[in-house]
Parts: C-alpha cells; structure tokens; sequence
C-alpha cells in the first residue's frame, strides 16, 4: 500500500510520482505495477549521491534569495534558517546523460523541491522555519538517495 512521500517510478515510460496520500490501491502505469523507489539501494558511489547539508549562518548565501523574512503573530518577525544542500560529498556529475533531476527537503510536515537541469550545479538553497531537515535527491541514473540533518 503506498504511504506518503513514497516515490514510484514506471519503468516502461519513466513517469515518475511522489505520494500526497496513500490508498490501498496498487499504482499502475503503462499497465505495469509502478516500481517503488527505497532511498540508499543502489552501489553507485555513495560519495557522489548522498545529499551534504549545510545550516547556513546569517548573510551568507550564494542563491538570488538573499533573505527571506516571515511575519508572527503580533508583528514580532522571524528569520527562517537557510539549508545549503549539495549532492554529494564529491560534486554528482550534471550532464545530459547522468545528472541530479531534483533535490527535496522535508521538514515538520512540509515537503519542498528545487528541480535541476544539466548544467546547473548539483546543489540547492531553501529558507525553511526548521531546525532539522531530511534531504533526498533523485539520480536519472542511480535512483534515489536520502540525508538525515541533524
Ligand atoms: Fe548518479
């Protein structure tokens, strides 16, 4: 039975589906049972792909977002924390063939998603009111990884 945040892929046309809410149903594509995707199962080189996270400090970003205030509740504001994530440890390839197609950040019930291209460096920047995260990332060759911040 798909669960939440499960990713599913057909391997007859490359669709790919992340799970918003599971049902009992079995998910099908191309009259295929959809194969589902479990973080870590692949021997590609785990330095290329599991996701580095980075608590980044006051003023110091590299993206075009260069703060990102939130407003509480009796006007007092908030700064949310910014998370540099990049895949990996040793930079994962970005070229036609091989590359990271997106980089998601789950944190307190929120799931967000920087999409990449070839070209693009293999990282991402999010302003999340979090103080840990769990970070994934997708390989179009070497399928799906998964971080625990701390
Ligand atoms: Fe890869």
């Amino acid at each position: 039975m798909p669960k939440l945040l499960e990713i599913y892929k057909c391997e007859k046309c490359g669709n790919i589906v992340e799970m918003v809410h599971g049902g009992p149903g079995a998910l099908v594509c191309c009259g295929e049972p959809m194969k589902l995707y479990k973080e870590n199962t692949t021997d590609a080189a785990q330095e290329k792909h599991v996701p580095v996270i980075e608590k980044l400090k006051d003023g110091e970003t590299k993206s075009t977002i260069a703060s990102i205030v939130t407003h509480g509740i009796g006007g007092t504001t908030k700064v949310a924390n910014r998370f540099k994530v990049t895949i990996g440890s040793v930079a994962h390839p970005m070229v036609d063939e091989h590359y990271i197609e997106w980089i998601e950040l789950v944190a307190d019930g929120k799931a967000y998603r920087q999409f990449l291209k070839p070209g693009d460096a293999p990282e991402a920047i999010f302003c999340v009111d979090a103080e840990s995260i769990t970070a994934r990332e997708y390989c179009n060759v070497h399928g799906l990884w998964k971080k625990e911040g701390e």
